[in-house]
């Protein structure tokens, strides 16, 4: 099937109980500049929404205003949870019929959106539990982020984040081959590498999982799953706190992720905690790599290696109380996978997490 024409990951939309707190912490923790808002003072009495962004990585956080808006069902289910991976694509009405065409579920009909800036197109397909895609196309528009947004800028400190890397989901038991086959029919998406429970396991729990990319590879969505083990897998931790499949983690590119994390860490980010033993034996496995091995001890810094490359990978704590969403920081030399030498202690290093909150 031909690649759905999708050019780019345009924003994250997160829908969260607190959008001014939530706004605050990632802006701090990260380094984001908050670029827009949205909400009463601009004419939006159902929501909020503020707009943040480090180089081409834009994240919106909103909140519902009133009781009765259908958005608090999402939050009731979800907790504070991604709601849309916007794409950026030329023909919103062509892609959206294609899509609708090809068996994608509608979330929302091609519609304009206007202000004195001028006009956006945009229309939503749904995808893996609550979250939908909305295709944008803003060519032509010269406000600050789409219309109704208003410019409120708030400085950050950049972190050294350039973009998204990849974006993970977490679906129900026996569900990740249809979500594999769904970026493959409607979106034309194929798979990059699959990983079994055998490569992802450890004494108690299990995952499988596959990774479906464009045709370019510049949007990567890894398609995670349960599988059975001796304790609960953290895919099933998830579940039992989303409610249902969404975003696990979003892995944001860094060039220099010594530097990155270091900020990071001294804006207060928690990470998870590799056991000692684990760079014990990490350089026979990787080899020579460019990057201060002590610092990489030091800030708990994964390493991979395959045969075109490195990669180096760091994985925070939860970013809300429900144990669901995190955030990985990479940075790859040449190395196009995905750490499947970390799997076994990062796993490892989540189970101690989950224990820890009597999931496991
Ligand atoms: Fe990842």
């Amino acid at each position: 099937m031909d690649n759905l024409p999708v050019k780019r990951i345009h924003h994250i939309e997160f829908v969260v109980g607190n959008a001014l707190q939530a706004a605050y912490f990632y802006r701090k923790t990260l380094g984001f500049d908050q670029i827009g808002y949205l909400g009463p003072e601009t004419g939006h009495r159902d929501c909020t929404s503020y707009v943040l962004q480090q180089d081409r990585i834009r994240l919106v956080f909103t909140t519902p205003l009133g009781y009765q808006d259908p958005r608090n069902v999402f939050l009731l289910l979800h907790g504070d949870s991604v709601k849309d991976i916007c794409f950026e694509v030329d023909d919103v009405d062509g892609v959206y019929q294609e899509a609708v065409r090809r068996g994608a579920v509608s979330a929302m009909e091609p519609e304009d959106l206007e202000d004195t800036r001028g006009r956006v197109r945009r229309a939503a397909v749904r995808t893996y539990g609550d979250v939908i895609h909305t295709f944008v196309s803003a060519q032509g528009y010269t406000g600050v982020f789409l219309p109704g947004y208003q410019p409120a800028r708030i400085e950050g400190k950049p972190t050294g984040f350039t973009r998204i890397d990849h974006i993970v989901a977490n679906t129900e038991d026996r569900q990740m081959d249809r979500w594999c086959d769904y970026y493959a029919k409607v979106f034309g998406f194929h798979q990059f590498v699959s990983y079994d429970d055998k490569d992802i396991s450890t004494e108690y729990s299990a995952l499988r999982s596959k990774v479906m990319a464009n045709d370019s590879r510049n949007i990567k969505f890894p398609i995670n799953e349960p599988a059975a083990g001796k304790r609960k897998s953290q895919i099933q931790e998830y579940i039992d706190f989303n409610y249902s499949a969404g975003v696990q983690h979003i892995a944001l590119y860094s060039p220099d992720i010594l530097t990155t994390v270091g900020m990071l860490r001294e804006n207060g980010m928690k990470f998870l905690t590799i056991p000692e033993s684990y760079y014990d034996t990490l350089w026979d496995r990787v080899g020579e790599i460019k990057e201060d091995r002590e610092l990489i001890r030091k800030y708990n810094i994964l390493v991979d290696r395959d045969e075109k490359g490195y990669l180096l990978q760091i994985f925070t704590k939860p970013l809300q109380d429900r144990p669901t969403l995190f955030l990985e920081v990479i940075q790859r030399a040449g190395c196009e996978s995905f750490g499947k030498g970390n799997f076994k202690a990062l796993f490892e290093s989540i189970e101690l997490e989950q224990r820890r909150r009597g999931n496991l």
